[in-house]
């Protein structure tokens, strides 16, 4: 199997909106409309979204996406709000998600999204990413030199959120 690693911007949501589908129950999923604003909000800096993905050669597909944008580095954001905005003041930049389709793992795509958001968001001049590891990722991220912060449940399920001073993955990860 081939992929090209793409940038996504909101014309990918309805493959993003799949992707999830595939890879969450119902009760993690966010809206098309909050989606697309984390696609799209560029914050009070003009710090943009930081959005890429996987395409499969052969067919086509969306086989994974990352998306990161600009947020606040003493709380998480908000789940499932209805009234997603990003903070005036932004210090840090949050992973909202990696995902890859079930068929697509085992291949690194994940650790090849993490370290291209990474290295765009270190050319944004960010320094530190945070993210809330859900569904037991929490041992994931820790391999790719994140660390706990403290527990944040999500939809009633345990979680962590985390975070990860920003330098290159081919250097030290803390
Ligand atoms: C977690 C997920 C993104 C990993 O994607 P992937 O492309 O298969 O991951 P990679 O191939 O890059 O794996 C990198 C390493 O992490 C390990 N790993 C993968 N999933 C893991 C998990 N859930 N827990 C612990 N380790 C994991 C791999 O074994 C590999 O280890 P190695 O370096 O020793 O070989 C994917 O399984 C997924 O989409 N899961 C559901 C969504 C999810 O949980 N996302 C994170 C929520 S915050």
């Amino acid at each position: 199997m081939h992929f090209s690693l793409i940038k996504l911007e909101s014309d990918h949501l309805d493959q993003i909106i799949e992707v999830q589908s595939l890879v969450y129950p119902a009760g993690y999923h966010e809206s098309a409309d909050v989606f697309h604003r984390k696609l799209s909000t560029s914050d009070a800096s003009g710090h943009r979204p930081i959005a890429y993905g996987h395409r499969d050669d052969e067919y086509g597909l969306l086989a994974s996406y990352g998306i990161a944008h600009p947020w606040i580095s003493h709380e998480p954001p908000p789940m499932h709000s209805q009234n997603w905005a990003l903070p005036a003041e932004c210090d840090i930049v949050h992973l909202h998600d990696i995902a890859v389709a079930p068929t697509f793992r085992g291949r690194r795509l994940a650790t090849a999204l993490l370290e291209k958001i990474i290295e765009t968001a270190i050319a944004d001049g960010w320094r530190k990413m945070t993210l809330v590891a859900v569904r037991d990722s929490w041992p994931f991220w820790e391999g790719l030199g994140f660390t706990t912060i403290r527990p944040h449940d999500y939809v009633g399920e345990r979680g962590f959120w985390m975070q990860r001073l920003l330098v290159p993955m081919t250097t030290a990860a803390h």
